[in-house]
């Protein structure tokens, strides 16, 4: 061989006795039969007839295999990114004609592609209260094809009686799928309390240090993993094996994160509960948050992502100010990763109270909580001293 085709065909090769703790990168778009009887062309790799690329190589299907195992689904893809998994789960089930029904606290994405995309595709989807629980039958209709839940909700936190939804929608044959991301899959048993499908954005638990954006769609039968896995194969989306190796590191460390994160988080939002400033706490373990009597019965602990409300008496400026003041709590959206993040909600309403500029969410990172302490305090006197941004 000449030495161009050398470059192509090499010989060279090492002995396959390596053996590592990490899962390999495999990267590869084409895969290679060995002969023509063994040619496989079906995006269904579970039992490892790989085929193309595009469906999976062993590094993204271990990490969907591993989810689907914590998760106890009956399978799980992953996807490019918590809003892909979201829009999936609609392109699947939702057609021209078709109604569907979304809590108005669901990550503001997931309603934007309810409300623009899908009504340009015929699709209705009309917004819920989260807060109604069994009464979510009045709003089945004949051709509504999915109930999405997301419990806690973004940013007001609302806690939802899933066993009552799920129980409404089972009674009428539609699917309820659950935004499952602050449980990490694991704090909110989905399948347990009887969700069909439940999808995680990978960018937060997961992934766990902000470098990776991915998503999961975990399914719990047979059927729905072959209505998804064919509209995801239609619509061709796939996940970097170099993405999935990030997730399945972060997966190593997930229960030491979350058990800190859930003991710096309660120690940080205690302290400012008891805040002259604030109004609210709006964590699933504090009795003022909607729905905290379903996050005790039905939960098995909390996260890292809550939010306050500043009193009425405190200017929107001084909020700002506040924000603005903080040092150690970046500003930055998404949540669940190592470092304290603040968010500002300068527009948020929901049906019974406009947020706007006063709610502000917190990510608790791994730093020690006492100095996160004392750059909210330090932050909080700078906004009464000189309220004014
Ligand atoms: C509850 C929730 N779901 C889904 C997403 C979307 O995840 P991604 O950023 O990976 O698209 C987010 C991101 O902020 C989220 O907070």
């Amino acid at each position: 061989m000449r030495w161009p085709t050398r470059l192509l065909h090499a010989t060279a090769a090492q002995p396959h006795a390596f053996r590592s703790l990490a899962t390999p990168v495999y990267r590869g778009s084409t895969v290679v039969f060995d002969r023509v009887a063994g040619i496989v062309d079906d995006w269904r790799q579970k039992d490892g007839a790989y085929s193309y690329g595009l469906y999976g190589s062993p590094t993204v299907l271990e990490l969907g295999a591993r989810i689907a195992e914590l998760e106890r689904a009956f399978h799980t893809f992953i996807l490019p990114s918590g809003q892909a998994a979201i829009a999936l789960v609609y392109l699947a089930l939702c057609r021209a004609g078709d109604h569907g029904l979304v809590p108005a606290s669901a990550y503001g994405p997931n309603r934007g592609l309810a409300a623009d995309m899908l009504k340009g595709f015929g699709i209705e989807i009309d917004v819920y209260d989260p807060a109604i629980g069994a009464g979510i039958e009045a709003l089945i209709r004949p051709n509504t094809r999915l109930i999405w839940t997301e419990s806690p909700g973004s940013a007001t936190m609302e806690v939802q009686d899933i066993p009552a939804i799920v129980a409404a929608a089972k009674a009428r044959g539609v699917p309820v799928a659950l935004d499952n991301t602050y449980s990490a899959g694991i704090l909110f048993d989905a399948f347990g309390h009887g969700v069909d499908i439940s999808i995680q954005a990978l960018t937060k638990y997961i992934g766990g240090h902000s470098d990776v954006l991915l998503g999961s769609l975990s399914v719990a039968n047979e059927a729905l993993y072959e209505r998804i896995g064919a509209a995801r194969t239609q619509l061709g989306l796939s996940v970097s094996p170099d993405e999935a190796s990030l997730a399945l590191r972060g997966l190593q460390t997930l229960a030491v994160r979350l058990e800190r994160m859930e003991k710096s988080t309660l120690e940080v939002a205690h302290w400012l509960a008891a805040r002259p400033e604030i109004d609210l706490v709006l964590h699933p373990a504090f009795p003022g948050c909607p729905g905290h009597e379903y996050w005790k019965r039905d939960f098995i602990g909390s996260a890292s992502v809550f939010s306050i409300l500043f009193r009425d008496e405190m200017p929107t400026d001084a909020v700002s100010t506040f924000v603005d003041a903080l040092e150690l709590f970046q500003m930055g959206w998404s949540w669940g990763g190592t470092t304290a993040l603040v968010m500002l909600y300068p527009e948020l309403k929901r049906a019974d109270r406009d947020y706007a500029g006063r709610l502000v969410r917190f990510n608790v990172g791994l730093e020690d909580p006492a100095d996160l302490i004392v750059d909210l305090a330090r932050a909080l006197s700078v906004a009464r001293e000189k309220p004014g941004p």
